[in-house]
């Protein structure tokens, strides 16, 4: 089937955000951090080599690929989107390119993309990956470094400004040297994806943008790309996060009138919200504001009415396990759907 057909009737999927920060939990030298979980390193500005040494001890010996996948399937999910590699810059792949990568920096030593992907083939759940396009804090000339992009409170760019000076920094050489060719990785030794999840586009420019969706559809014609991959390309618009009250028509209007060329509004009619279960995408050992089922089951009507697919994020801890108040959200939801 083609995915543009499945997608429209998907509605529901599990996204996972899983990483190195997922040891700290939201916390680092006595501070907890006041945002999203993820964005650990960032916001304390952990130096490369400090924030590396998790690498050393990441051992999530409780991780179980088809436990997760058949969680998504208990909540009546259709696909499961998890982090390949995040801002952080480690792949949670067997990368051939960089070193920075789950089985050959850790102690655990396995691919845990390919897991998921093979307990997705065997159990009939589509499975696609999000990958950091652009922001990649352990490469020196990882993107979001454009004039003007600060985040958390003005206070720090997008980019990794602690280890390396905003000046001199050249995107195209991390694209070339590494983005594409893992990219490549992801799409040919991990059998069909459904779809790739790109995100935040700042220094990317129109024509890598491009390459890259060109890249997706030589090797897998059938793979969706979300619109977050920038410069107005993409298979289907991704909402802001959380935007549960996004209007499609009234962005479509406002990124075509203000000539956003970065941020243009795919107008291919498929849409998406990511969304989370608490106030974090990566795990936050005190974060425990959880949506109920019911307020799951209320968003997902609500997107659903507006043609809006529902795309649902957990974050597991160290060990691999996601925590108990999300499994019990998302398997009451799945009751209450069937
Ligand atoms: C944001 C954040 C990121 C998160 C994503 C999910 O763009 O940078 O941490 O992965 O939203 O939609």
């Amino acid at each position: 089937m083609d995915n543009r057909e499945w997608f429209k009737q998907a509605k529901f999927g599990m996204m996972v955000h899983w990483g190195l920060y997922s040891i700290l939990g939201g916390e680092w030298q006595g501070k907890r951090i006041p945002h999203i979980g993820e964005w650990i390193q960032q916001y304390f500005r952990i130096p490369r080599v400090e924030y590396e040494k998790l690498a050393t001890v990441f051992n999530p010996i409780y991780f179980n690929a088809e436990e997760w996948v058949k969680l998504a399937q208990d909540a009546g999910m259709q696909y499961m989107v998890v982090t390949a590699k995040h801002h952080e810059g480690f792949a949670m792949f067997h990368s051939k390119v960089d070193k920075y990568n789950i089985v050959d920096a850790t102690p655990f030593g396995r691919d845990v993309i390919g897991e998921l992907a093979e307990a997705c083939a065997k159990h009939g759940l589509k499975f696609g990956v999000y990958y950091s396009q652009e922001l990649d804090w352990h490469e020196p000339n990882g993107g979001g470094y454009s004039e003007g992009k600060t985040w958390c409170d003005n206070t720090a760019y997008w980019t990794n400004n602690w280890d390396y000076p905003q000046e001199n920094k050249n995107f195209t050489q991390c694209f070339e040297d590494k983005i594409k060719p893992q990219v490549t990785e992801l799409l040919t030794n991990y059998g069909d994806l459904c779809l790739i999840w790109f995100d935040t586009p700042f220094d990317i420019t129109p024509v890598q943008s491009q390459e890259l969706y060109d890249l997706v559809k030589h090797y897998q014609p059938n793979c969706l790309v979300n619109s977050r991959i920038g410069n107005g390309l993409g298979d289907y618009q991704s909402t802001g996060d959380n935007d549960v009250d996004y209007d499609y028509e009234a962005d479509c209007e406002k990124t075509e009138k203000n000539n956003e060329v970065l941020y243009r509004t795919v107008r291919t009619g498929l849409l998406e919200c990511p969304a989370t279960l608490n106030d974090t995408w990566g795990y936050k050992s005190f974060d425990t504001n959880w949506k109920n089922a019911d307020e799951v089951l209320a968003l997902k009507d609500k997107l659903n009415a507006k043609g809006i697919n529902y795309l649902l994020n957990v974050g597991p801890d160290a060990l691999g396990r996601i925590p108990a108040p999300a499994m019990e959200i998302f398997r009451e939801a799945g009751r209450r759907l069937k």
